[in-house]
């Protein structure tokens, strides 16, 4: 072969390759990636599973090594050991999601944990426990992984509650938690805006999950009783009204389509109640505007019914 046709072949060789290698960059760049936290069971194994299947990558964040390795076996599934309570977990999943070079375009805060127990009683250890998962976990992932997310102008969704916006007997700790990421969510998002960061909140009901599962074995195994609460009858109600089965409940895959939505769609809402029935989204819509009635009374400059039903029609108009 003479040597110039030898380097015609080699330079189509060459180029060949790098058609092939920037092909294969683009379709890693084109398959976003999301990382989820407590991805093990309930909602967070549905928002992986539902967003791996749609052909996202999913950085599912799991404690134990058998969970680790259920999700690792699932396409477009990779498993990061991830405890959101644990600095050196998650500066090492920082690293991990960098190195695999594909940015990281959505996170979202699904771990968490409840207990039930009356604020008159709760120690401070428990207390502690609840607000490090449902509170400071969240504000240290975002913290963490908002250089990477801002990069790909992405989106941060939490996984609020109902409770967020109801409160009741028993779950003073649970819903203080959930309070909590109202707020967290709206500061983050306007603080994120000129990032092109779109922030925002999934509220689900009851929907069936190990979370009282776990509570239970954690009472048990941290020797939790309510053998001596000054409310020991009314926990006899409610332990057997709960109980650690939630498979009466819905399974929540309404709640992983609304996470789908918060992530990618082109209009993403700030708020996503994703209730199981009426009754549901009736007594949170309910407190919301109990809350509104019950801030306007007495006030100063209270405004009356038809004042009230204006400033309505304004928020509704800004959210067409
Ligand atoms: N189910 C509902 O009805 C409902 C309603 C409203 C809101 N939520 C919220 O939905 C989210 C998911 O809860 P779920 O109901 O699906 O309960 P779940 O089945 O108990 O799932 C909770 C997940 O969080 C993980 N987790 C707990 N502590 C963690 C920590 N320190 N670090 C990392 N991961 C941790 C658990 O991992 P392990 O397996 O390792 O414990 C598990 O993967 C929570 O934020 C919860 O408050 C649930």
């Amino acid at each position: 072969m003479k040597s110039h046709s030898r380097n015609a072949y080699i330079a189509l060789f060459i180029c060949l390759i790098a058609v092939f290698v920037i092909n294969a960059q683009e379709s890693n760049t084109k398959q976003k990636a999301v990382l989820v936290t407590g991805a093990s069971s309930g909602i967070g194994l549905k928002i992986t599973e539902q967003l791996s299947d749609r052909g996202y990558f999913v950085y599912a964040g799991a404690r134990k090594q058998s969970d680790l390795e259920r999700l690792n076996a699932m396409e477009n599934v990779q498993s990061i050991k991830l405890d959101v309570t644990k600095w050196d977990e998650i500066n090492a999943a920082v690293e991990t999601v960098k190195k695999e070079g594909r940015g990281l375009y959505g996170l979202v805060n699904n771990a968490g944990v409840a207990i039930f127990i009356p604020l008159i009683e709760v120690e401070e250890e428990d207390l502690d426990f609840q607000l490090d998962v449902n509170i400071y976990g969240p504000y240290r992932i975002t913290k963490a992984f908002a250089p990477m997310i801002i990069e790909s102008k992405g989106r941060i969704t939490t996984i609020g509650s109902i409770s967020g916006i109801l409160s009741g007997q028993f779950f003073g700790p649970y819903s203080m938690s959930k309070h909590a990421m109202e707020a967290y969510t709206d500061a983050l998002a306007v603080e994120m805006k000129k990032f092109g960061v779109e922030v925002n909140i999934v509220e689900p009901g009851n929907y069936n999950s190990k979370i009282v599962e776990s509570l239970v074995k954690r009472m048990k195994s941290n020797d939790i009783s309510y053998e001596n609460s000054l409310y020991k009858e009314e926990f006899e109600g409610l332990i057997s009204g709960y109980g650690a089965d939630r498979s009466r409940f819905k399974d929540p895959s309404e709640v992983s389509d609304a996470v789908e939505k918060a992530l990618f769609s082109d209009n993403p809402k700030r708020r996503y109640m994703v209730v199981p029935s009426e009754a549901e989204g009736n007594w949170t819509i309910t407190q919301i505007m109990r809350e509104m009635v019950q801030l306007n009374e007495n006030q100063a400059y209270k405004y009356d019914r038809d004042a009230l039903i204006e400033i309505l029609d304004k928020v509704l108009a800004e959210t067409e």
